[in-house]
């Protein structure tokens, strides 16, 4: 195993992903950021010094387990006190399993400001995969806005409440183009209006990947989006999905695939079609109605230019609400034959997570169990391992929903209440929580949650539409060959059951993907095990109680 040495300067800087220039967070002048490629059992090194003038700035290794290592997991407040303007800090930790991976900012919503890169991870010298590919791309995709995330958090927590709305681009690998004629007269934008729209911007040039006719290809693509669900369709090609969440998955072909904020996927395809053109690689919304346009970058037949673009139009996905279809792709994917980790055949704990829309003070939230989740000033790491009693609500938060409730209409009672209480779980023992949906505030209306836990890997044992009925559906857990995954969503009125074993000894977020949701109370803290843990590094402490406690 090798170590791998990083230096990362994280600053502001004028970028133009989608031909509209904004202030974005940037990692050594790059957006996206660098990818970080490795093989299984290395050592990561990443010294990182904040420019930001005014604000803190943290990295997650979204997929990585920390093994060993909980307080190098990079959220704020969690695992470390945010990095201060001008301080430098050293992430050091193993990436233990191969696969395809990604990081981003866990501070406020600096991923949506373009603070994210990839993580891909090979396997160990010697070791093979079961399947076979000439050449391995990847993508991250995501959701842009032309506001500052400084203006959309403030949204989020205003009354009235004002929401981040639709994107105005979807990029692929930080790339894509806004359509000026979609914009109203009347509409100005806060950072940038399509009067400086410059469309022969290099930095808004679709992205190209590059393919030999004849030859098969690895795609790896991360849904890195800060709100949208999407569906990648790879024009006049199917995809052969071979990965999702750095674990193998039985092969299924599909013409399209959807991906959830938090998820990763590799898919498999030929370049066996008319080699004299070029194909659109697509992005669309799905989940919610939008208006915003397909992202696209091109799939380049070699020795075609990349420059020429398809005249065919934008390839188009399934509608936005056709949940039936998103939850079908769901069911699809299962370990491959050969690689299963079966689960443990029963749970020593269950959870239920009702998650509902609610207020608190006249703002609108996100609440489990009627709890809605308020940051600490102190890393709950420390705490815990510390006993800082004082530093988070010693009240466990509750197991189930703490009142009866009806999925299918809006919250009579809308109020919730701020809580920063723990889940602790008995070291090593084995956890459900089935995550159950509901109307949100609005009648007729539910939306899809990309739930991700930090530190783990959890088996899906089921999704199912309406209420979950623990006796009988417990009995439909597919134990045999559920996947392994770190983030799954929870479709509209549905609910998801999911198996973890405690065994990681941290304290691990468990929280909705989508960065508007997380910010406005939409997690859980997680713990085990942090009384095995070592004293704590000291460079992650500094903030709240930890500044008096100096361990
Ligand atoms: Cu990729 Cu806690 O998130
Ligand atoms: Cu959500």
């Amino acid at each position: 195993a090798q170590i791998r040495h990083y230096q990362w300067k994280v600053d502001y800087l004028y970028f133009s992903p989608d031909c509209i220039e904004k202030v974005i967070i940037a990692i050594n002048g790059q957006y996206p950021g660098p990818t970080i490629r490795a093989h299984a059992g290395d050592t990561i090194v990443v010294e990182l010094q904040n420019f930001l003038p005014t604000a803190g700035v943290v990295i997650h290794w979204h997929g990585i387990h920390q093994i060993g290592t909980p307080w190098f997991d990079g959220t704020a407040f969690v695992s470390q006190c945010p990095i201060n303007p001008g301080e430098t800090f050293t992430y050091k930790f193993i990436v233990d399993r191969a696969g395809t991976f990604f990081y981003h900012g866990h501070i406020g919503m600096q991923r949506a400001a373009g603070l994210y890169g990839s993580l891909i991870v090979d396997l160990r010298h010697g070791e093979k995969e079961p399947f076979a590919y000439d050449g391995d791309l990847r993508i991250a995709i995501n959701d842009w806005w032309h506001r500052s995330v400084y203006d959309q958090e403030t949204g989020l927590i205003s009354i009235p409440f004002r929401f981040v709305g639709d994107p105005q681009s979807l990029l692929i690998e930080g790339r894509g183009r806004y359509n000026c004629s979609l914009v109203p007269t009347s509409f100005v934008l806060g950072s940038g209006d399509c009067v400086n729209c410059n469309i022969s911007n290099p930095q808004c040039q679709p992205f190209v990947l590059p393919v030999e006719p004849g030859k098969t290809y690895r795609l790896r693509i991360a849904n890195v989006a800060s709100l949208s669900s999407l569906n990648f369709i790879l024009e006049g090609h199917k995809l052969t999905i071979v990965e999702a969440d750095g674990y193998y998955v039985d092969p299924v072909v599909v013409e399209n695939l959807d991906l959830y904020s938090g998820e990763t996927y590799s898919v498999l395809f030929t370049a066996n079609q008319d080699a004299s053109r070029n194909y659109w690689a697509a992005i669309n919304v799905r989940g919610r109605k939008s208006s915003t346009p397909t992202g696209l970058a091109v799939l380049n037949y070699l020795l075609n230019p990349s420059s020429m673009l398809p005249s065919t139009p934008s390839p188009v996905s399934p509608a936005w609400n056709d949940f039936d279809y998103s939850l079908n792709q769901s069911k699809l994917i299962l370990a491959r034959k050969g690689y299963e980790v079966p689960p443990p055949a029963k749970a020593d704990r269950e959870l239920i997570f009702l998650t509902t829309q609610n207020k608190i003070d006249g703002r609108i939230k996100w609440a489990i169990n009627n709890i809605t989740y308020a940051p600490t000033s102190t890393p709950v790491l420390a705490a815990l391992k510390y006993g800082w009693k004082k530093a988070y609500d010693l009240n466990p938060p509750p197991d189930y929903p703490s009142r009866p409730f009806n999925i299918s209409a809006p919250p009579p009672n809308v109020n919730a209440k701020f809580g920063s209480g723990v889940y602790k779980f008995q070291f090593d023992s084995v956890v459900d929580v089935i995550i159950q949906n509901t109307n949100t505030l609005n009648p007729n209306n539910s939306e899809i949650h990309p739930w991700h836990l930090h530190g783990h890997d959890f088996w899906v044992l089921g999704h199912g539409k309406g209420v979950f009925h623990p006796a009988t559906d417990s009995q439909s857990y597919n134990l045999k060959n559920a996947p392994l995954k770190n983030t799954v969503a929870v479709f509209p009125y549905g609910w998801v059951a999911l198996r973890f074993r405690a065994d990681n000894p941290g304290v691990w977020p468990f929280h909705c993907h989508i960065e508007a949701h997380l910010h406005m109370g939409m997690g859980v803290i997680f713990a085990e095990g942090w009384d095995r843990l070592p004293k704590l590094p000291k460079s992650i402490l500094g903030c709240g109680l930890s500044k008096f406690y100096i361990p």
